[in-house]
C-alpha cells in the first residue's frame, strides 16, 4: 500500500482574450475548475495503476468535493484532513495563444500537523511506501517516521527546493527528479547524484525517456522513451512517478517499473488535461507503442 503526502489544489482555469494587465478589469470568455496539486495527481495515478493509496493531506471548508473527487478515483480519503484554511488552489489564467500566468496559493497544503501525519502512518505496515513531494509541509517528519516504522520512502523533488531535498535525504529509499531539478541538485550539493547516499536516483528526461542512477551499480542506465505524438506534457511527470510507485508497491523490479512508468507517461503526453486523464493500467499494458 502507498501512502502519499501530497497537495491537493483546485485548478480555476480562466480563458481570456489576453493575459490582465495591472489595473486591468477583464472578462473571462470561459472557466473551467478541476482536480491538482502534484499530490492529487500522483495519488490518482497510484490508483489508475492499481495500487492501494491512501492519501494524507488537508482541504478547506470549501475543498469537500476534491476529497470526493479523490474518493471517486479510487484514492482512500481517511487521512485527508477538513481545515478552516482555505484549500489550496491556483488560478490559471490563459490568453488565446495559450500563453498562461499562474497565481498558486498552498492554504491547507502547508498547515498539515505531526498528529496528522503520525495518524496515519501509524496504520502502515513495514510493506508499505510512503511517497512525497514539495508542496506540502511536513515532509522531514514524514519521512523520519516513515524510516522507523520501516517503510520505504519515495521522493519526488518537486517543485524543486534544495534545501527541502537536504531536510530528507537522508530518509528516503528513491528520488525521482527532472533534468532540469537534477542540475539544480549538483549545484547545490557540489555532488554528483552518483555520489548520494540513495538507494536509487531517477532522473526523467522528457522526450528521451529516464535514467537510474542505483547504489549497486557503477553506471547508470539510461532507458529510452516510447515514441508518441505529445500534444500536452503536463502531468507526464506525476503520470510517471505514479505508475512507478505503484509498480514498485506491488513488487516490481525496478528496470520493470521503470518500463511500465515510461509506457504511463508516453500515454499521458497524448492527453490533454491531469488527473482526469491519466490513463488506466489496462490502457498502459494493452497499448502498442
Ligand atoms: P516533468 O514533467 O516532471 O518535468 P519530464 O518532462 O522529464 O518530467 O517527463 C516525465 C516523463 O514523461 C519522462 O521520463 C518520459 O517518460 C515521459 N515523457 C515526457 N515527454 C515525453 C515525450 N515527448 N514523449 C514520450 N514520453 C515523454
Ligand atoms: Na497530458
Amino acid at each position: 500500500m502507498i501512502w502519499n503526502l501530497g497537495s491537493i489544489n483546485v485548478d480555476n482555469f480562466y480563458y481570456l482574450p489576453h493575459l490582465v494587465a495591472p489595473g486591468e478589469t477583464l472578462a473571462a470568455t470561459d472557466y473551467k475548475q478541476g482536480l491538482g496539486g502534484k499530490g492529487a495527481n500522483m495519488s490518482v495515478a497510484c490508483a489508475r495503476a492499481g495500487a492501494r493509496v491512501s492519501h494524507i493531506g488537508a482541504v478547506g471548508p470549501e475543498g469537500k468535493w476534491a476529497v470526493d473527487r479523490l474518493l471517486e478515483y479510487g484514492v482512500d480519503t481517511p487521512h485527508i484532513t477538513l481545515t478552516e484554511t482555505p484549500t489550496g488552489h491556483a488560478n490559471i489564467c490563459i490568453d488565446r495563444a495559450g500563453e498562461n500566468s499562474i497565481v498558486l496559493f498552498s492554504g491547507a497544503n502547508g498547515v498539515l500537523t505531526e498528529q496528522m501525519i503520525g495518524g496515519a502512518l501509524t496504520q502502515a505496515s513495514a510493506k508499505d511506501v510512503l511517497l512525497m513531494q514539495n508542496e506540502t509541509n511536513g515532509q522531514p517528519y514524514a519521512a523520519r517516521t516513515a524510516r522507523t516504522l520501516g517503510l520505504q520512502v519515495v521522493y519526488a523533488a518537486a517543485p524543486f527546493s534544495a534545501e527541502a531535498v537536504l531536510e530528507v535525504i537522508d530518509h528516503i529509499d528513491l528520488l525521482v527528479l527532472n533534468e532540469v531539478e537534477a542540475a539544480q541538485l549538483r549545484d547545490a550539493t557540489g555532488k554528483e547524484l552518483s555520489d548520494l547516499v540513495i538507494e536509487n536516483i531517477v532522473v526523467t528526461l522528457g522526450s528521451m525517456g529516464c535514467e537510474l542512477i542505483a547504489r549497486n551499480s557503477a553506471a547508470a542506465t539510461r532507458l529510452p522513451a516510447y515514441k508518441v505524438n505529445a500534444v500536452d506534457t503536463t502531468g507526464a511527470g506525476d503520470t510517471f512517478t505514479g505508475y512507478l510507485v505503484a509498480g514498485l508497491d506491488r513488487g516490481m523490479a525496478m528496470l520493470d517499473a521503470l518500463d511500465l512508468a515510461l509506457r504511463a507517461a508516453a500515454l499521458m503526453v497524448t492527453r490533454r488535461g491531469t488527473a482526469d486523464v491519466v490513463p488506466e493500467l489496462r490502457e498502459v499494458r494493452n497499448h502498442n507503442f
